[in-house]
């Protein structure tokens, strides 16, 4: 029988984290995924640290009425205000995103991070750049590129990138918001260098949380059933694939929100795009 590995929700202030959550469900097949996009209040970048950390709370706290296992802030600008606040308000771990700059460091002699304005004005990628003197990080961050991308209706390109990225020789690009991986072939090709992005790492980091959660023995939240999840399983969810799991739990990734349609167009549309995901490196 196929053991159940546990209840994610994964968020994001839109659509950005479904590259995220695709990387998750791909690597955890025998999980439940919980995708909550707040895309009504879509861009977090240039708004205030108290007002994303309020609406960061409040789609933790709706996770939390999940049982969820685990939680993945998939989302560059999230984690840096407040994830390491957030951690400690709730029981779950809270998986954050990392910026690819260690990988992009191996490579690099300077490269550019491209992310948004309070990523880009956060300590904690500040800090995380100054780990590897040995590269030279450009941080730039883009005030409108996230909401373009939001708001194309997933005609990525029709974004002019001459718009919104720096001019500027790099020999790597680090994309610091989930929001660029839906342009990551053309950033890729507009600067002719290799790009790195950090969703793989986030997706492993999910894995080991869950499995340090369950020991090894099947104590994560499946036990409970599907049926504790009526409410979202009547109203709220919009699931795009369902399988039943080891102890008879339904698997797959169910949308929530209000947003919840749209994302699931934008998810469904990533696998029919045979180019996403050439050009980039995973760390
Ligand atoms: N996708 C998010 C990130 O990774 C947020 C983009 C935004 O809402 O401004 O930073």
């Amino acid at each position: 029988m196929e053991e159940f590995t546990g209840t994610v929700g994964v968020f994001d202030s839109g659509i950005g984290g479904l590259t995220v959550l695709k990387e998750c469900a791909a690597l955890l097949p025998r999980s439940r995924f919980y995708y909550l996009g707040d895309n009504d209040n879509a861009p977090y970048g240039s708004k205030p640290k108290e007002e994303i950390r309020r609406l960061v709370r409040a789609a933790l706290n709706r996770f939390s009425a999940l049982r969820i296992d685990a939680a993945v802030l998939a989302c560059n600008t999230a984690t840096a205000v407040c994830a390491d606040e957030l951690r400690k308000e709730f029981s779950f771990p809270v998986v954050g995103m990392e910026p690819a700059v260690r990988p992009a460091a191996q490579n690099c002699k300077r490269a550019l991070v491209l992310c948004t304005p309070q990523t880009a004005a956060s300590e904690r990628l500040h800090a995380l750049a100054g780990r590897f003197p040995q590269c030279e990080f450009a941080v730039h961050g883009c005030p409108d590129l996230a909401r373009a991308v939001e708001r194309c209706g997933g005609s990525y390109e029709k974004i002019n990138l001459n718009e919104h990225l720096p001019a500027g020789n790099f020999d790597g690009v680090v994309l610091g918001c989930t929001h660029y991986i839906f342009l990551k072939e053309r950033i890729c090709a507009h600067y002719g260098v290799p790009v790195y992005d950090g969703n793989a790492g986030t997706a492993r980091r999910l894995s080991a949380v869950l499995a340090e959660k369950s020991g090894g023995a099947t104590t994560l939240s499946g036990v409970y059933g599907f049926a504790d999840h009526c409410e979202e399983n009547a109203n709220l969810c919009s699931e795009i694939c369902r399988k039943t799991g080891g102890n008879g739990v339904k698997t797959g990734v169910f949308f929530l929100g209000s947003a919840k349609n749209y994302n699931k167009i934008r998810y469904k549309q990533m696998f029919a795009n045979k180019n996403e995901g050439n050009c980039h490196k995973n760390p």
